[in-house]
């Protein structure tokens, strides 16, 4: 618990160098936005307060933290009018911290791979040494291009950050102690020092890390605080938010590997996906969102599992997609299944080859193996659809409902028009077209009588010749 901070995370930027009508914060990684990190860590951190600077792309940002934060309380977001700098945008920030925070933890919005453990070393620091002004982690790479470098003077002392833009000389250049931006300081300090920010440097803008000179000036002490390299990588262009991708994705994937699942390569999962033990994900699969999957599940080559909840010990062969769906205990799906929103798959039911599902549950045991479409439907235990069978469910207006009851045997290439039931236990003879609910135990046929007409198809060919 960080008693006394609030976090204040800087993510109003427009990201220019993203080329993007999509505000920087809102690109994804692992499949949450970028922004979603940052204030992640600052609340595991134990941090009381987290304000979230925003500005370009208000709206769409401030929708996506409420949506996903709003129920902490603890997460608000500042204005900055006009993207005039991160020194600008930490003074809107401290407008908006609580009146109970002594202290701040500033970190910017695009630097995703950082965990609660970082920031909070950074006030740790803080607090330890009385007479520091500012704490900030620090980093030290054999290429720190891009990044701010932390100029020391002679004692070895911080003196200054200094943008690359702003590099003077060889020696500046040289380098290799850099700015990853995580800094804390106790906030009548900080409001101080963001007072005394001025646009002199290469782009014009008021830079936060000017703090650091302005502590330094007045006799007060600046800590470093050795930082690792590897989760401090910022997000400026779309290469970096490819490496960063991947290094978000491989941590999910050592970490499940960690808890017993077995993962093929070129397998994705996303943050937020939970796997029990004895899973196994084979090559290409990508699993998304909210979605679970049981002990001993079996996910195959090339699924796309989207806020899927799999039951244990159940076979999705490849191909198979599944979003927003349930698939029961030791149900079989695929492959090639498409199972569409608000299907309910029972326990031990099969869903074949081609077959697509929509807002359908399919009882225990049910099958449907191959080349159909069930949309609306409720289809009763063990009860068996045949091949090419279709619900159809839509009038151009309304969807209604197909209820096929326990036991019943649907024939092939049969046509349910919704609204209809089919009763337990009951037949319909292949390639009927089901309007009137069938009785259960009935058997419903509805297709033309079959001729033959004897040598005929000779006589066709020879008039067919000419
Ligand atoms: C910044 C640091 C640099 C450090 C690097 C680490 C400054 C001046 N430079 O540079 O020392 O090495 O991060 O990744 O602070 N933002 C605003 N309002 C603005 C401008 C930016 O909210 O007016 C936000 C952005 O949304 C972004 C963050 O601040 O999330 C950082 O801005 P960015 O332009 O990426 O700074 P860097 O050039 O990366
Ligand atoms: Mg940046």
């Amino acid at each position: 618990m960080l008693e006394k901070t609030t976090a204040v995370i800087l993510a109003a930027g427009q990201g220019t160098r993203m080329k993007s009508s999509l505000p920087k914060v809102l690109h994804s990684v692992a499949g949450r936005p970028l922004v979603h990190y940052p204030v992640r860590a600052a609340l595991e951190a134990g941090c009381e307060e987290v304000v979230v600077v925003v500005g370009h792309g208000r709206a769409n940002v401030e929708a996506y933290l409420s949506s996903t934060f709003g129920s902490t309380g603890k997460v608000k977001t500042a204005l900055q009018k006009e993207q005039r700098g991160t020194g600008d945008a930490a003074r809107a920030g401290l407008d908006a911290v609580g009146r109970d925070a002594e202290r701040v933890l500033l970190f910017y919005g695009d630097v995703p791979l950082l965990t609660a453990r970082d920031v909070a070393a950074v006030v740790k620091a803080l607090e330890a040494d009385r007479t520091a002004a500012i704490a900030m982690a620090t980093c030290t790479t054999d290429d720190p291009f891009g990044y701010g470098r932390v100029v020391r003077d002679a004692t070895g002392q911080i003196a200054e950050i200094r943008e690359e833009r702003d590099l003077r000389s060889d020696a500046e250049r040289a380098i290799k102690e850099w700015n990853p931006g995580i800094y804390a300081a106790k906030i009548a300090f900080l409001q101080n020092a963001l007072m005394s920010l001025e646009p002199n440097n290469a782009q014009g803008e008021l830079y936060l890390t000017d703090v650091v000179r302005f502590a330094v000036a007045r006799g007060k002490c600046v800590i470093g605080v050795p930082s690792s390299a590897e989760v401090m990588a910022g997000v400026n262009d779309r290469a970096q938010l490819a490496e960063i991708d991947r290094a978000m994705c491989d941590r999910l994937l050592r970490r499940w590997r960690t808890e017993g699942v077995t993962i093929r390569d070129g397998a994705r999962i996303e943050d937020g996906v939970v796997l029990a033990r004895d899973v196994t994900i084979e090559s290409f699969a990508v699993l998304r969102g909210a979605t679970r999957v049981g002990e001993g599940a079996t996910v195959d080559v090339g699924c796309v599992l989207t806020n899927a909840d799999i039951g244990e010990g159940v076979m999705l062969k490849p191909y198979s997609v599944v979003t927003d769906s349930v698939v029961r205990s030791r149900a079989q799906i695929g492959p090639f299944s498409h199972l569409r929103p608000a299907s309910d798959i029972g326990e031990e039911a099969h869903v074949g080859n081609f077959v697509e599902t929509k807002q359908t549950t399919m009882e225990h045991g049910a099958k449907a193996n191959h080349l159909a479409y069930l949309g609306n439907g409720i289809v009763g235990e063990a009860a068996n659809i045949g091949a090419g069978t279709i619900f159809c469910n839509y009038d151009g207006f309304q969807k209604h409902t197909t209820r096929i009851g326990k036991n019943a045997f649907i024939g092939s290439d049969s046509q349910l028009v919704a609204p209809v039931t089919v009763g337990d236990g009951a037949y319909v003879g292949t390639g009927t077209t089901v309007t009137r609910d069938v009785p259960a135990n009935a058997l419903a046929i509805g297709r033309a009588k079959q001729e033959n007409k004897e040598g005929y198809a000779d006589r066709l060919r020879a008039r067919l010749k000419k």
